[in-house]
C-alpha cells in the first residue's frame, strides 16, 4: 500500500480534487485539515482560509457539530440524509452527509466527512424530466398548430369576398370582427410554430441583446417600472443566433414586465458559472443570464408548469411565451429555469459556453 502510494503520489489527489462530493477532513481536535474544491464552492470560501478553523467555526449548526464530535468520540459512523445546513450566514444547502472516524495505528486520528449536494441533484432530476416533457409537447404543439392553420386562409378569403357582396355597414362590421379574429389566429399559430428560418449561429454579444430588448420594452414602459443591469462584461460571446436570443429574453422581459405591474425593478443580470450541468451534460463554462423582478412571483400552482404551452395565469395570456422561450434556448442546447418567491423573481436563461460540440462530458 505504502509502495503504491509512493509509486504514484498524485493519484489520491487527483481523484479528491475533482470527486463531485464535499470532502473535509478534521483533525482529533475537530479542526479542519483539508477541503476539497467542491467543498470550497459549497462553502463560498476558499480552503485557505478555512483550514484551521473549528467545525463549529464552519457549520452554524450545533445538533450537528455535537453529533459528529460524538461519532469521532465513539469511532463510530455517523450519516444524515436530506440535512439542512447553513454554509454562510445566507446560504442553506440540503446534503447528504457521512461521517467516518479514522482511526488507524500510528496514525492521529481524525474525522472524514463527506456530503453530497442534494439540491443539485434534484435540480439535474427536474430538468431531465423538463427537457423530455419539452420535446414531447413541442411536437404536439406543432402539429395542432397545423391543423388550425390549414382553415384560416380559406375562412379569411370567404369572409373577404361576402364582405364585398355586402352592402349595409352594419353588416360589414360582422365580416370585419371574423377577419380580424382570423388575423389574430392566424398570428398565434405562427407563434406556436416558432420560428420556420434555420437558426444563424453566429457569435453573438449577449450584452447587445439584453441592451436591444431593453430599448424595445423602455418605449412603452410604464414610468413606476425600472430597469437595472448588472452585467459581467467579462462574459464570453455566446455562439447563437442573435434573433432567436432577442425573442427568447424579450418574452421573459414582458413577463417580468407584466408581473411588476405600474411599479417595480426588473434586473438584467449576466454571470459566468463553472462546472454547470444542464440535462445531462456538464459544462466547464456556462453563461447565466437572469431576468430577476420583485413582482408578486409565480403562482403556486403554476411553478410546476409554466414551460407548458397554453399555461397562462392571465386572463389575455396565451401562454405560449415561456414554451417558446424554452425551445429558443434548448435549441443552444440550453435551458431556462425559475425560482420565484414573492418579492424576488428569477429567470435564468443557462447556454454552454465550451467550443461548439458536445461540451465537456468528464469536466
Ligand atoms: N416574472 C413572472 N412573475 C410572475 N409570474 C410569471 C412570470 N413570468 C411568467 N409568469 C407566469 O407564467 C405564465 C406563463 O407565461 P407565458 O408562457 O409567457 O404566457 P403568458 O405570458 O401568455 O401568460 C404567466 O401567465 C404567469 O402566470
Ligand atoms: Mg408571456
Amino acid at each position: 500500500m505504502t509502495h503504491d502510494r509512493a509509486m504514484t503520489p498524485d493519484i489520491h489527489k487527483r481523484i479528491i480534487e475533482h470527486l463531485n462530493s464535499v470532502v473535509l477532513m478534521f483533525d482529533e481536535g475537530l479542526k479542519l485539515q483539508y477541503i476539497n474544491p467542491v467543498g470550497e464552492m459549497m462553502f463560498g470560501m476558499s480552503s485557505h482560509h478555512m483550514v484551521g478553523q473549528s467545525l463549529s467555526r464552519l457549520i452554524y449548526r450545533t445538533d450537528l457539530v455535537q453529533a459528529l464530535g460524538g461519532a469521532l468520540d465513539a469511532g463510530h459512523p455517523f450519516t444524515e440524509r436530506e440535512c439542512e445546513i447553513e454554509v454562510s450566514p445566507n446560504k442553506t444547502v440540503i446534503v447528504d452527509l457521512t461521517a467516518i472516524p479514522l482511526m488507524e495505528p500510528n496514525q492521529p486520528s481524525g474525522l472524514l466527512v463527506e456530503m453530497t449536494q442534494m439540491d443539485r441533484q434534484l435540480r439535474i432530476a427536474k430538468e431531465e424530466n423538463l427537457l423530455a416533457l419539452n420535446q414531447a409537447t413541442r411536437s404536439l404543439v406543432r402539429n395542432m398548430a397545423h391543423e388550425i392553420k390549414n382553415p384560416l386562409g380559406g375562412i379569411r378569403g370567404t369572409a373577404q369576398l361576402l364582405e364585398r357582396e355586402l352592402e349595409e355597414e352594419e353588416l360589414r362590421e360582422h365580416t370585419g370582427i371574423i377577419i380580424s379574429e382570423v388575423d389574430r389566429l392566424q398570428k398565434l399559430v405562427d407563434r406556436m410554430l416558432g420560428p420556420n428560418t434555420l437558426p444563424q449561429m453566429k457569435m453573438v454579444n449577449i450584452h447587445e441583446v439584453l441592451e436591444r430588448v431593453k430599448q424595445i420594452v423602455e418605449v412603452d414602459l410604464p414610468e413606476g417600472v425600472n430597469i437595472r443591469r448588472d452585467y459581467d462584461i467579462s462574459l464570453p460571446e455566446i455562439y447563437g443566433d442573435k434573433d432567436q436570443l432577442i425573442q427568447a429574453l424579450m418574452n421573459l422581459i414582458r413577463n417580468a414586465i407584466q408581473a411588476v405591474g405600474h411599479e417595480g425593478e426588473i434586473t438584467l443580470k449576466t454571470r459566468v458559472q463553472r462546472q454547470y450541468t444542464i440535462g445531462h451534460q456538464r459544462y466547464r463554462l456556462v453563461a447565466d443570464i437572469s431576468v430577476i423582478d420583485n413582482g408578486p412571483g409565480v403562482p403556486e400552482s403554476l411553478q410546476e408548469k409554466i414551460f407548458f404551452p397554453m399555461v397562462t395565469g392571465r386572463s389575455d395570456g396565451s401562454g405560449l411565451g415561456l414554451a417558446i422561450s424554452q425551445s429558443l434556448i434548448n435549441q443552444h442546447r440550453g435551458l431556462i429555469e425559475c425560482r420565484s418567491q414573492p418579492g424576488n423573481t428569477v429567470f435564468s436563461v443557462l447556454i454552454p459556453l465550451d467550443d461548439h460540440g458536445d461540451g465537456d462530458k468528464h469536466g
